[in-house]
């Protein structure tokens, strides 16, 4: 009993010694590893297939149109533009990325949301007609998971009843935001 219980200590005092994450991909094995979806000839790491070293080219990591504000005619008043190893394919394995987010000049919203794979920061750029800013991210491909729309757009839903009590709303208020549609 006495060894249980001090084994039960040593795991409390570890999730205590552990209650700092952060998230990032697995180091790269090589140098590089230009994402192909063509299976056929190439070598499969972290989720994507490399093209032969020797057939990548400066195109493989580049990517133009950053300069281009996104379209924030939505409710929201955002508008997200990835940079991410799906539009740059050189970016595969490098554990690495960055976007652009456009916001409307008057209440322009970034829905609260996380990234399961990646930390992000952040620089904006406050002007007399717009707001922009550009993020770095720690991963190839970070995801996102938007919280409103994963909670109350969730596809099949939650039931109510777990919603009404969790979030401590009426229950016609959560079928409400239920019968909403969520894009973000
Ligand atoms: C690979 O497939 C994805 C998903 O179908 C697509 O978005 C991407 O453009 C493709 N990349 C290349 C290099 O063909
Ligand atoms: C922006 O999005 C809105 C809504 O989808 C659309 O009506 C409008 O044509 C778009 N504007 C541009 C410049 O693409």
């Amino acid at each position: 009993m006495k060894g249980i219980q001090s084994i039960s200590v040593v795991f409390a005092l570890l999730a205590f010694a552990c209650s700092l994450a952060s998230a990032f991909d697995p180091s790269p094995l090589q140098d590089f590893c230009v994402a192909i979806n063509d299976t056929e000839n190439g070598v499969f790491v972290n989720g994507k297939f490399c093209k032969d070293p020797k057939l990548a080219v400066a195109d493989d990591f580049f990517y133009s149109g950053l300069d281009m504000p996104g379209n924030t005619s939505n409710p929201n008043g955002f508008a997200v533009t990835p940079v991410d190893v799906d539009n740059i394919a050189g970016l595969n394995t490098l554990g690495i990325s960055l976007a652009r987010l456009d916001f409307a000049p008057y209440g322009g919203l970034n829905p609260p949301h996380t990234h399961p794979r990646g930390t992000e920061i952040l620089a904006f750029n406050i002007g007399k007609t717009k707001v922009v800013a550009f993020t770095g991210l720690s991963s190839q491909n970070a995801g996102v998971i938007p919280i409103a729309k994963s909670i109350f757009g969730s596809d099949p839903p939650i039931n109510p009843d777990v919603l009404t009590k969790a979030f401590q709303l009426e229950k016609n208020v959560v079928t409400y935001l239920q019968s909403m549609f969520w894009s973000y």
